[in-house]
């Protein structure tokens, strides 16, 4: 596959969906072929999964069967959307991926880093991302944000108490340290103009491989 798969993480309100929407803007304008993406969901059937997971009404969801449905969505998501696209050489913007579910199922919810990983591995076959941004902002401040900006819907997981937040904090920071060359780690209690910035500043020595249009 000679595209690029860059994908976004960090805790809520870490404001990366944001810098995703103008990242990909920037992006297009510089001439590179962009898909901006996110997950769970971005085609019809994880779409529809990741309504079943969110759902505040799901409280008796099991934390495997969540785990599961996180990696039957990426799976039909990384076949349907993502492969193709890296296929034909295009730069791939994914809002969350498998960092997602080592850290909030994980870790967070105690599965286990190393049995989440597993189930993933059955998902991914092996496509990890080029390069992933993690969008570095304590969960007091991220959570701030969030319930400072009243259009958010809120989801099942937003719910969660603080210290589910604080554990999947910790776990960013230990994927941090076991992937030092793929997770870049960018400072997003700054400005979102600064983030974006720094975004920018992380991906371009991976774009020089990478072809433009005309
Ligand atoms: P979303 O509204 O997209 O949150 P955010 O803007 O913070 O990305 O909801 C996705 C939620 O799902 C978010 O709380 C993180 C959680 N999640 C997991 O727990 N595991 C996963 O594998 C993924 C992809 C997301």
């Amino acid at each position: 596959m000679n595209g690029l798969f860059i994908t976004f993480e960090g805790g809520e309100g870490a404001g990366k969906t944001s810098v995703l929407e103008a990242l990909t803007k920037q992006l297009i304008e510089k001439g590179y072929d962009v898909l901006a993406t996110r997950e769970p969901g971005g085609i019809k059937i994880a779409e529809k999964i990741r309504h079943l997971i969110l759902d505040p009404a799901h409280t008796e969801m099991d934390g495997r069967t969540e785990a599961l449905l996180y990696a039957a969505a990426r799976r039909q998501h990384l076949v349907e959307k993502v492969i193709p696209a890296l296929e034909q050489g295009r730069i791939v913007l994914c809002d969350r991926f498998v960092d997602s579910s080592l850290a909030y199922q994980g870790h967070a919810r105690g599965l286990g880093i190393e049995e989440v990983m597993k189930i993933n591995e059955f998902a991914i076959e092996n496509c990890m991302p080029d390069v992933t941004l993690f969008f570095d902002i304590e969960p007091e401040y991220g959570l701030k944000r969030i319930s400072a900006n009243a259009l958010r819907e809120q989801n099942r997981l937003d719910l969660e108490k603080i210290d589910f937040h604080q554990r999947v904090y910790e776990a960013y920071q230990k994927l941090i340290r076991q992937f030092p060359d793929r997770i870049h780690v960018i400072d997003a209690k700054k400005s979102i103009a600064d983030v974006q910035a720094s975004a920018l500043h992380e991906i371009e020595p991976y774009l020089i491989e990478i072809n433009r249009n005309g």
